[in-house]
């Protein structure tokens, strides 16, 4: 959130904007320059997306913008208007059936301090509905753009390659094999 004066903040010019979050349609009045971020997490209250640079560089913030992955602190409110915005909430809100992603993470022990997550489970999620079959380097290469500082990484590959397994692909490198079976 980019901190202005009480002056700056009253004479800033506002909107009424429409959003489409998680299924559900809301109408807000907010600053034209207002952070998608912030207003998921000020305005709707939704706190599981997280900000941490506020610069586009650590994925934190990630949410969907109709199912496609985007940072959420590079956008302003009023353009996400008539896209549907998906955020870690609206992938899986229920600790006791958790999302398959979310499953992943579990199964595959992908988190500690939990920071990162959301923007993991957001870009995993639609990287997953495009790529079915990832092998190791294309999960690697899908979550090349969120920072975590704890893990290390190696088991988020492994949640990425649940995911997989999870929706029906087998998230190993055996479906590259069998295609390059097919192919000689
Ligand atoms: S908070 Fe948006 S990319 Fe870091
Ligand atoms: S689990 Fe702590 S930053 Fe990723």
């Amino acid at each position: 959130m980019t901190q202005m004066s009480a002056t700056e903040a009253a004479t800033e010019p506002r909107s009424t904007i429409r959003l489409s979050v998680n299924g559900k349609d809301h109408v807000l009045d907010v600053p034209d320059r207002k952070l998608l971020s912030d207003v998921l997490r000020q305005d709707l209250e939704l706190t599981g997306t997280h900000v941490g640079c506020e610069h586009g560089v650590c994925g934190a913030c990630t949410v969907q913008l109709d199912g496609d992955p985007i940072r959420s602190c590079l956008i302003f409110a009023a353009s996400a208007q008539n896209h549907e915005v998906t955020t870690v909430e609206g992938i899986g809100d229920d600790p006791e059936n958790p999302a398959d992603v979310q499953q992943a993470f579990i199964d595959s022990h992908g988190l500690q301090c939990g920071f990162c997550t959301p923007g993991f489970i957001t870009t995993i999620d639609a990287f997953v509905n495009e790529n079915p079959h990832p092998s190791e380097e294309e999960a690697r290469e899908a979550i090349s753009g969120n920072l975590c500082r704890c893990t290390g990484y190696q088991n988020i590959v492994k949640a990425v390659q649940r995911t997989a397994e999870l929706r029906g692909g087998c998230g190993q490198d055996c479906c590259d094999r069998e295609d390059t079976e097919v192919s000689q």
